[in-house]
């Protein structure tokens, strides 16, 4: 599961509150979210927190959405490990300041035993980049099929073992696109969209966006039915 976590400003806005307070509250948010998937059935959990693109804001909310993140790494490493949560940052980290790597590089550490849940935080990241970056590594492989192509991209996000594909993408906050959020994962993805802002995303929205998925009828391309499959090449 992946989710385009969305809204925070507007739903700062809607209060007359700073950005910054909406950003502080989707942090909250993320607490929740993390400790109901295991539950809803996640076992690997992609969360969207700050794009490439996202540098462009202006430079007091980029400076307080970087004091968020190393607050929230530094303070729930220890939850995280306590609940079998293993987390991995994946993004660019040559452009985050050393301290924020660094908490980075704690939280990895001790949280790499955890096996109840993968929770990937998505940093300084943009989906046409990690794929350049997996085409630019492709140069040394003899042979390249998508699975080694997909192990290429976890590479060049610093994400070991690959994740696989995404099987349901949830947005929040009424934005219908992917602003460059795991395009080659997403291939087959069912898209989630719910009018929500984020930091009103809770456990029983998680939920609903679960069912949803487990209603959908998924294809890959094939008929649907027992019969389906036997054309292929
Ligand atoms: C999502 O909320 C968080 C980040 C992109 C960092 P936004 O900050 O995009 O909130 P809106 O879209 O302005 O409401
Ligand atoms: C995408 O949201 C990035 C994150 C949620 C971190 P944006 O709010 O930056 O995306 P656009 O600008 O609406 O496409
Ligand atoms: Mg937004």
């Amino acid at each position: 599961v992946a989710i385009i976590m969305d809204g925070n400003g507007r739903w700062a806005r809607a209060r007359g509150r700073p950005r910054l307070e909406g950003h502080r509250r989707g942090g909250e948010a993320v607490r929740r979210i993390v400790e109901a998937a295991p539950e809803a059935g996640i076992t690997t959990l992609t969360l969207y927190a700050f794009s490439t693109d996202n540098w462009h804001r202006p430079r007091d909310e980029v400076d307080g959405l970087m004091e968020l993140f190393e607050a929230h790494l530094r303070r729930e490493w220890r939850r995280c490990a306590r609940n079998g949560v293993r987390l991995s940052v994946i993004g660019r980290r040559d452009r985050l300041a050393p301290r924020l790597r660094r908490a980075i590089a704690l939280a990895e550490e001790r949280t790499a035993g955890g096996s109840r849940l993968h929770l990937r935080l998505a940093v300084d990241y943009s989906a046409r980049e990690s794929i350049l970056g997996a085409a630019d590594l492709a140069r040394s492989e003899p042979a390249l099929d998508p699975p080694t192509f997909s192990r290429l991209i976890n590479r060049a996000l610093h994400s070991e073992p690959a994740a696989s594909d995404v099987d349901l993408l949830i947005r929040t906050s009424g934005e219908r696109r992917l602003s460059d959020f795991l395009l080659w994962e997403c291939a087959y993805a069912e898209l989630v969209f719910t009018e929500r802002f984020w930091p009103d995303f809770d456990r029983e929205a998680l939920g609903a966006a679960v069912q949803e998925f487990r209603r959908r009828n998924r294809r890959f391309g094939r008929l649907p039915g027992p019969a389906a499959g036997s054309g292929a090449p």
